[in-house]
């Protein structure tokens, strides 16, 4: 499948854009673990139009996570054109537009799965910003605004014709926020629409092999795309490929393995935030690792390692992990 020029491989895994989380190390090592594409946190077209530095980092990527999008997110079609321009600067090889962020600082005010409440706005700046770019331009969002307004199937089609060149759906209303089970019947029928030309790339709780293989055989997505799955877990993007091309669970590595990659995150966070911001963003990562899932009486453990406040306080706990349980 191809997005504009852009070949990718069969049943190609996408990383997700997720706040706080797909910075550039990280994209980098969902990228060496096979991530197909990777996309940016998303970024403020506000911010960016006010040139807001801290906002502006966020577009920098480099040629080693090729393919990367950029996502902004906004409700101006002025603001929203003249941030993708900015974007377009830094050379990404895709600009995605959120369009479903459900959180209320965005939603509740018009932006991202806002837009759901105002399809025609949704469409307007979907066509301003195809107009105003040359590279190719995507969107991402979800299947409406609730339970009572899944709009998705004829909503795709507009978005279609405003010249987008790939469709990314989350099978979830705003509503919904994270809850429930991502429903991916409807995401099924936006890619078995006759209309629809476009590669449809579908989300929402894949987390393994067979989670992934199900939603590849069942809806024929063109892609799949990867967010809480991948949280202190970036190895998954090589497990599910090994999954989908041999139908068998990837052999198990050992734990010092998975913990490595775990030291990893942290050790490039602090190189590019420093000490104390590198171990909070870290924190996530380690909180979420199912390396630790399961571990009989970890709790204290876990505690300890998530109230660390230095390098060597974490790793000096996560170096004793495999003395002190069964792991
Ligand atoms: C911490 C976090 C941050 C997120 N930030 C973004 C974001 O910046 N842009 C976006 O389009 N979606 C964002 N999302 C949504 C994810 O991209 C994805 O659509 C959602 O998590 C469902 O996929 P999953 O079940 O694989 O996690 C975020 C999700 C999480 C958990």
């Amino acid at each position: 499948m191809k997005i504009g020029n852009i070949e990718f491989s069969d049943q190609p895994l996408f990383l997700a854009p997720m706040e706080d989380v797909t910075d550039h190390g990280f994209r980098l090592l969902c990228k060496r673990f096979g991530a197909d594409m990777v996309y940016t946190e998303f970024v403020s077209s506000d911010a960016l139009i006010r040139r807001v530095n801290k906002t502006e980092a966020k577009l920098k990527s480099s040629d080693a996570e090729r393919p990367v999008a950029i996502q902004i997110y906004g409700r101006e079609v002025d603001a929203m054109v003249e941030a993708a321009k900015i974007c377009e600067e830094y050379n990404p090889d895709i600009l995605d537009i959120n369009f479903g962020c459900p959180v209320k600082k965005v939603a509740g005010k018009g932006a991202g799965s806002g837009m759901m409440r105002t399809p025609e706005l949704m469409v307007e700046i979907t066509r301003e910003v195809v107009k105003a770019v040359k590279i190719p331009v995507t969107v991402k969002t979800r299947l409406g605004w609730d339970h009572d307004s899944k709009i998705i199937v004829d909503l795709a089609e507009q978005l279609q014709d405003a010249g987008i060149q790939a469709l990314t759906i989350h099978g979830r209303t705003r509503s919904q926020m994270y809850t429930g089970e991502a429903d991916w019947s409807l995401i099924g029928e936006v890619k078995n629409n006759p209309r629809m030309h476009i590669p449809i790339i579908g989300n929402g709780d894949v987390t393994d092999g067979m989670s992934c293989k199900k939603r590849f055989d069942e809806t024929g997505v063109d892609a799949v795309m990867i967010g809480r799955g991948s949280i202190g877990c970036p190895w998954v993007f090589e497990e599910i490929k090994h999954y989908l091309s041999t139908g068998e669970d990837s052999p198990k590595q050992a734990f010092l393995w998975y913990m490595d990659v775990l030291k990893e995150i942290v050790t490039t966070n602090v190189e590019h935030t420093g000490e104390r911001g590198g171990i909070l963003h870290s924190r996530r990562h380690i909180a979420a690792s199912p390396l630790f899932k399961g571990i009989a009486d970890f709790k204290k453990t876990r505690i300890a390692m998530l109230r660390a406040n230095t390098v060597e306080e974490l790793f000096a706990i996560m170096d004793e992990i495999p003395s002190r349980f069964e792991v």
